[in-house]
């Protein structure tokens, strides 16, 4: 930082986007504005369901958290929803058209993009040529503008431009000629997030975008979330961190055992005893000390709720014993 910037000033605390439901808030619920519509969308895994979902509706404009406890189902959900595997039954619509047996790239190509739980950069290319593969519809892949070369370059340019811009927003660009191999596991998510954005989607889906990322950029990283939806972007995302989904998310939709069981405003989601029987399942009869260790529940005769921590806790004890897949 040279001595002529700006001192860094606190971030200002940026509206909530309210008014997305239309009638009482609960799992289903309909949307003014969907972005995304599926109805009985389920998937199987031999006997086991992972994902039976009677119906979502994903508000365009806004910041929706997707939580629930680990192998409730929110990855597999991400996959059907974008290409990545496909049901056993249902029907989903981005933008009111039918993703039905669409390839993954091809629904990239509308405007919905992805990031994975677990990174998909490409060690063995640099962190810039990573950003240019996330590059879709390029205008030289057009007929007439491969003919004119200038245009050609000037296209280039400006995909080289985009990169840069992007890797500097997310402090990557003294990296860009390392291979991506050589980051460290948050720097490669951030290396996804910013090669999602190289095609300026209309929706952006975040798979546990924080897991692994250097806290000291977790302020920055929620900040860049933050400014997707200032630019006009949809966001999905999924997050066991609590103070970050009570933070900047809109909406929260919940899931436990393949099931939308609650959807709300963040604060009042936390209040509903679906999402509390969520994250204790079975063991409610069982000492939670014993069963969940770090998880701590107040309840008050009326109104139970789980605190932020309670959910995190619950989280990333989960995310500890999970597999590295
Ligand atoms: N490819 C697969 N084959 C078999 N089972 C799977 C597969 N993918 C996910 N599952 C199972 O489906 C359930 C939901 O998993 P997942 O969607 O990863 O949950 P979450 O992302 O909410 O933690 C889990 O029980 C998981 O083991
Ligand atoms: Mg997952």
């Amino acid at each position: 930082m040279s001595s002529n910037d700006a001192p860094q000033t606190s971030p200002v605390a940026r509206p909530k986007t309210t008014g997305l439901h239309i009638g009482d808030a609960a799992a289903g619920v309909a949307k003014k504005d969907p972005i995304i519509v599926a109805d009985g969308v389920t998937r199987h895994f031999g006997g086991m369901t992972a994902v039976d979902v009677a119906h979502l509706e994903v508000p365009r404009g806004a910041i929706t958290a997707l939580i629930g406890p680990n192998g409730a189902g929110k990855t597999t959900l991400f996959n059907l929803l974008t290409g990545f595997d496909q049901p056993n039954t249902g029907t989903w619509s981005f933008e009111g058209r039918s993703l039905a047996n669409v390839p993954a790239h091809r629904v990239a190509r509308r405007g919905l993009v992805r990031t994975f739980q677990l990174t998909k950069a490409l060690g063995l290319m640099t962190v810039m040529d990573n950003m240019k593969l996330g590059q879709t519809g390029q205008r030289g892949e057009r007929f007439w503008s491969s003919l004119i070369p200038a245009l050609w370059k000037e296209q280039d340019q400006a995909i080289e431009e985009r990169a840069l811009e992007l890797l500097e927003r997310f402090k990557l660009d003294t990296k860009k000629d390392d291979f991506a191999a050589s980051l460290s596991g948050g720097q490669r998510k951030l290396l996804e997030m910013a090669r999602a954005l190289m095609t300026v989607p209309t929706l952006v889906m975040l798979d546990e975008p924080m897991a692994g990322v250097n806290p000291a950029l977790t302020e920055s990283l929620l900040e860049h979330i933050l400014d997707l939806k200032d630019e006009g972007m949809t966001v999905l995302f999924v997050e066991h961190d609590m103070h970050m989904v009570q933070h900047i998310a809109d909406w929260v939709v919940v899931m436990a055992e393949g099931r939308i069981v609650a959807e709300g405003p963040p604060a009042d989601v936390m209040k509903d005893k679906a999402v509390i029987d969520a994250y204790l399942g079975a063991h409610q009869d069982v000492d939670l000390g014993v069963v969940t260790g770090r998880i701590q529940v107040v309840r008050t005769e009326d109104a139970p709720t789980l605190s932020a921590e309670d959910i995190t806790a619950a989280g990333q004890a989960e995310a500890e014993e999970e597999d590295p897949r």
